[in-house]
């Protein structure tokens, strides 16, 4: 199934049955082949314990399937009934302030609650063993977006006892907890594993350790509940897909990880609702407040592709303004067509749209849908033609594998939040600036993490892993890839020290480097980089102070230390002792592939090519048509050359490829 799927998230509960056959009969007909359903449904199945209501889900599945949909199933764990609540008000997740977060939204329980974890079991063998086998349904998705709302991390009392029990497994004895927590410090000895707290409201910053098991506990228990519930759906709906969909941006617990368990990884794509809390410039959020990044879908699907072992679904994509960022503009026309199709180039299989109508009561009253609440069709109904028309027009493709990797450790992500030593560390935003570097060079991308296969790869890139096992450093090392490793990558062991042969640790021998020092500088610092003696370029405020017998292609130009290594090349790795601001980043990338043997190509900001199997894909976020670049012979599917402006070109390669990009 290589062609794109489309599809929609629908809420029949909030409608007048008599909608409903006129709903599925004009989904068919817009050429929607799925419809996702009942992820909220529970307080309206289970209205008081152990007394169902399935006639009215009954019914909406046979229309819909009746109508020829395909239907993708949801357990409805992510809005437990009031009745559940009253009578387990210890299932409530709590803040790190403390306070109890109450019934009244969704996604009120925390992944501690052991008694949680049975209602969830039970709630979804009961959906399981009622919809598992009915031929309409084809899909699964397990709860609704885990870590939504900021829920992953939870401090009641089942997460203190779980915590306890967790680290005691850890651990065995609590010796081994003092001596690798290093509680020597500031006195803070434990005798027990009853005695540990949770790391959350003390007079200053709690122990390193123990915040990155916390939030290594906290990330083993979204993936405990994950896999109960996909158990329970393999054992009662063989055969079919189980997904579950993950958000943009969101690094709380290890996706590596909670995707093992899936057949399909979700992605909810907002491309708007997520640009103005990002970590884009003013500037740039100006330029694409209509757009959204170029790099968004790219990043995220080819991320959750890699995860899901080549298996992504964009489950809710934006249909317009939404109603949840801080400003909620309106999406450039056409751009909901080009988020689906960019989706679609960097592997998605499916796209579904959120929502069917735009509802009429409660909350999400002002976000918008494919439909108005009256029934008129929105702008996203008309690209959706759009769309289908163009669907036909392309022969079914397959991403390929890449030749470049991009490393993504969530471990190395919460070292750096948990000991960040620069308030405006950028951390995980320096993986989405690689990336968006590398895209912008027209290179497409894998992801790997750090227990995934590294073969096949001509070059992989390490922006930020600050932890770095033995094991990953060996292979690392015994991989065929060049590798390009940024700053702080390997400055602490797993138990969050400070290795003995010092930073980069693991990775000494690799890069033939040694860090002496560390700094962070404010912004009015103005130092810079001399790379290849040519130009004098800015660094963000992160600095290491190295030393090395190896190569040293770029140097600070400092009044501290003038002339000390900044960028150092050995055989196999470069090694990037501060992290290079954009212009910086631009030319240490572009030397890094040279070096690799790719050539890379310069698309400038606003146009992202890509390649699926033998369909190639050029996307234009700017306001002027931009032209692809020269190619012997290519056959124009959809589109034009040049690519209009917010639009999508997709051709075939029926000749020599041009010389530009690696594939
Ligand atoms: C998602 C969520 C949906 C809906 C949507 C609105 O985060 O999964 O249920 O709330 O946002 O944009």
């Amino acid at each position: 199934m290589s062609k794109l799927e489309l599809g929609v998230c629908y809420y029949p509960e909030q409608w007048d049955p008599s909608l409903w056959r006129d709903d599925a009969a004009q989904m068919v007909d817009m050429g929607l082949d799925w419809v996702r359903i009942a992820e909220f449904t529970w307080g309206l199945i289970e209205p008081e314990r152990g007394r169902f209501e399935w006639g009215w889900l009954d019914e909406v599945i046979e229309i819909l399937g009746e109508a020829g949909l395909r239907v993708m199933m949801s357990t409805p764990t992510a809005a437990p009934p009031k009745w559940l609540v009253d009578e387990h008000p210890e299932i409530l997740p709590v803040g790190s302030d403390g306070r109890v977060r109450g019934f009244g939204s969704r996604r009120h329980y925390c992944f501690s609650s052991d008694i949680y974890l049975a209602e969830a079991r039970r709630i979804a063998t009961e959906y399981a063993r009622r919809y598992g086998q009915n031929p309409h349904v084809g899909a699964w998705q397990i709860d609704n977006e885990y870590n939504d709302h900021d829920t992953v991390l939870s401090y009641s009392d089942a997460a203190r006892q779980g915590f306890r029990r967790w680290l005691a497994d850890r651990y065995r004895s609590i010796n081994v907890l003092n001596e690798t927590w290093g509680t020597a410090f500031w006195g803070s000895t434990y005798s027990s594993f009853d005695q540990i707290e949770l790391p959350n409201g003390l007079v200053a910053s709690p122990n390193p350790t123990q915040s990155l098991d916390f939030r290594r506990y906290s990330s083993d228990r979204v993936r405990l509940f994950n896999k109960a519930q996909a158990d329970i759906l393999r054992d009662h709906s063989p055969g079919r897909d189980v997904t579950h969909n993950f958000m943009a941006g969101s690094f709380e617990f290890d996706h590596h990880d909670v995707a093992r368990d899936l057949d399909i990884v979700g992605f909810d794509s907002y491309p708007l609702g997520n640009l103005l809390g990002s970590g884009l410039s003013e500037q740039e959020k100006h330029r694409y407040l209509r757009t959204g990044a170029p790099d968004y879908q790219g990043f995220h699907c080819d991320l959750y592709r890699s995860q899901g072992r080549g298996r992504v679904w964009v489950l809710e994509q934006q249909p317009g303004p939404v109603d949840w960022a801080e400003k909620n503009p309106s999406p450039a026309e056409g751009m909901v067509r080009l988020w689906t199709w960019a989706a679609y180039a960097h592997g998605a299989q499916a796209v579904m749209f959120f929502r069917w109508r735009q509802a009429k009561s409660a909350q999400e009253q002002f976000h918008t849908a494919l439909f108005r609440s009256d029934g008129s069709p929105d702008q996203a109904a008309i690209e959706l033609k759009q769309i289908v028309q163009d669907r036909v027009a392309l022969p079914p493709a397959k991403r390929d594998k890449a030749t470049v990797a991009m490393l993504l450790d969530y471990t190395s992500i919460w070292a750096a939040d948990v000991l960040p030593h620069d308030d405006d560390f950028p951390n995980a935003q320096i993986v989405r600036e690689w990336y968006a570097a590398l895209r912008e060079m027209g290179v497409d991308l894998d992801f790997v993490g750090p227990d995934d296969d590294l073969s096949g790869y001509t070059l992989i890139v390490l922006p930020q892993s600050m932890i770095v096992s033995e094991k990953l450093a060996s292979r690392l090392a015994g991989s065929q890839a060049k590798l390009l490793i940024g700053a702080r990558s390997g400055s602490m062991t797993p138990d969050m020290h400070t290795p003995s042969n010092l930073a980069p640790g693991a990775l000494a021998d690799l890069t033939g480097v040694r860090v002496l020092r560390v700094e962070s500088l404010p912004e009015l610092a103005n130092e810079t980089v001399l790379f290849f003696e040519k130009t004098s370029l800015a660094f963000t405020g992160w600095r290491e102070i190295v030393d090395t017998n190896q190569e040293v292609i770029g140097q600070f130009i400092s009044n501290y230390r003038d002339g000390s290594p900044a960028v150092i090349r050995s055989e196999k790795a470069t090694y990037l002792a501060m992290v290079p601001g954009q212009e910086l980043l631009r030319q240490v990338l572009q030397n890094a592939l040279e070096w690799s043997g790719i050539s890379p190509a310069d698309h400038g900001p606003d146009l992202r090519i890509t390649q699926r199997g033998g369909l190639g894909f050029a996307f234009n976020y700017g306001t002027s048509a931009l032209h692809l670049p020269t190619c012997d012979r290519r056959k124009i599917l959809v589109g034009s050359d040049p690519v209009m402006p917010r639009d999508v070109t997709v051709w075939n390669e029926v000749g020599p490829l041009d010389q530009t990009a690696a594939k």
